[in-house]
């Protein structure tokens, strides 16, 4: 099967193999000038004063609640339609998740059923900018200031993405992106916290390197002290150079990639148009664009699996985003309230399918694609 199609692969050249090569030669791997120069350029291409290069998005977000004084006895209200850390960081930081269902058309917030779920327990909502369209910022913004609570954007599909004036990473009062070997850029494993909120990205430094006042690159350098307090118990959060160089190379192009991920997007939302039973995302507009880190479709009319199935049977590989939290299992007994229901979601899962949209696929792989898709959804419907 060497002509599959996989769901996702990264976009990798000589400018990232010269980049780990540099950081590998240079006597210091973990993190420090490389992590420093990262954090300095992406705060600059989000637009945002503060960035911290962290181990994942689960860590931004987890030390993003910590530097905001969340913890136990808190809610902080997330989507059910996301990646299951959305959650699971709010509990990690002691804090306890309430699941919203979303609106039918992207699949982000509702900002009624958000309303609906505030208490006086309640301290953050977290939009997730699922599958690289923004939520709709402004009147999660206006919920957050009426009733004093942060706005925390889970911006992991997000590199970049706007919806008018609101940019993806600086709507909210700060952000988490992924750089997961799938994301929108990658450094193999890794994340990044945005906030202009000095104080914040302190907060979260500590919270991300066990507390320490100073980090090791300081304490190792010739003629620098050795010592250091430690005023809390904090987690081993950090971001290595060698994944920082990743990230630089990978930020470079990001532009590249985008645009690269929109016109692959573009081709399917025309040659894949007017298929009966093949409900298509929302195109771009002039002034809402996505990250098209994702193309989900909706598979309607026969069952999501046996087209996947008959898909990778093609050579194509697909992926599912994402089964709502609200069906797992320990969501299921630890977060879903007595009588909750989440109609939306529920209505929508069981009919996605991620296709595959990654730079690095060619034309003639963008045409394949296309061409099974038809295929298998002609032949479902026989
Ligand atoms: C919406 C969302 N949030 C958070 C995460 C967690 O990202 P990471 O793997 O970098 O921790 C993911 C990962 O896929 C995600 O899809």
């Amino acid at each position: 099967m060497s002509d599959y199609i996989p769901f996702a692969a990264p976009c990798f050249d000589t400018a990232e193999e010269e980049a780990v090569l540099r950081v590998v030669r240079s006597g210091w791997v973990s993190t420090g000038a490389e992590a420093q120069s990262f954090e300095e350029e992406f705060a600059a291409y989000i637009g945002v004063a503060h960035a911290v290069a962290l181990t994942s998005c689960t860590a931004a977000l987890h030390v993003a609640l910590k530097a905001y004084g969340i913890g136990p006895g808190d809610e902080v209200i997330v989507p059910t339609m996301t990646f299951v850390a959305t959650a699971t960081s709010v509990v990690h930081a002691g804090a306890a998740p309430v699941l919203a269902d979303v609106g039918p058309e992207h699949l982000t917030f509702d900002p009624d059923q958000v309303k609906s779920l505030i208490t006086e327990r309640t301290k953050a909502v977290v939009p997730v900018h699922l599958f690289g369209r923004m939520a709709a910022m402004e009147p999660l913004r206006e919920l957050c200031d009426s009733h004093g609570l942060t706005l925390l954007e889970d911006a992991a599909h997000t590199l970049p993405a706007r919806d008018g004036d609101a940019v993806a990473g600086r709507a909210g009062d700060a952000s988490a992106f992924s750089f997961f070997a799938t994301k929108p850029i990658t450094t193999a494993e890794g994340g990044m916290l945005c906030t202009d909120d000095a104080r914040v990205a302190d907060e979260a430094r500590r919270w991300s390197l066990h507390g320490l006042s100073r980090g090791a690159v300081n304490r190792y350098r010739p003629g620098h002290s050795a010592a250091y307090d430690v005023d809390r118990p904090g987690h081993k959060y950090n971001m290595s150079d060698l994944a920082a160089a990743l990230g630089r190379a990978q930020l470079a192009k990001a532009g590249r990639l985008h645009a690269r991920r929109t016109a692959i997007a573009e081709v399917y939302l025309r040659e894949l148009a007017g298929l009966d039973r093949l409900e298509l995302p929302a195109a771009d507009t002039a002034t809402n664009r996505s990250s098209w880190y994702l193309f989900p479709v909706r598979v309607h009319g026969h069952r999501r699996d046996a087209f996947r199935q008959r898909l990778h049977a093609l050579g194509v590989g697909t992926s599912v985003h994402f089964e709502p939290l609200h069906r797992f299992t320990w969501l299921r007994d630890h977060v879903v309230r007595t009588g909750q229901g989440f109609p939306v979601a529920d209505a929508a899962a069981d009919t996605l399918v991620s296709l595959p949209v990654f730079p690095a696929m060619d034309d003639a792989a963008v045409s394949r694609v296309v061409a099974a898709v038809r295929r298998a959804h002609d032949e479902a419907g026989r």
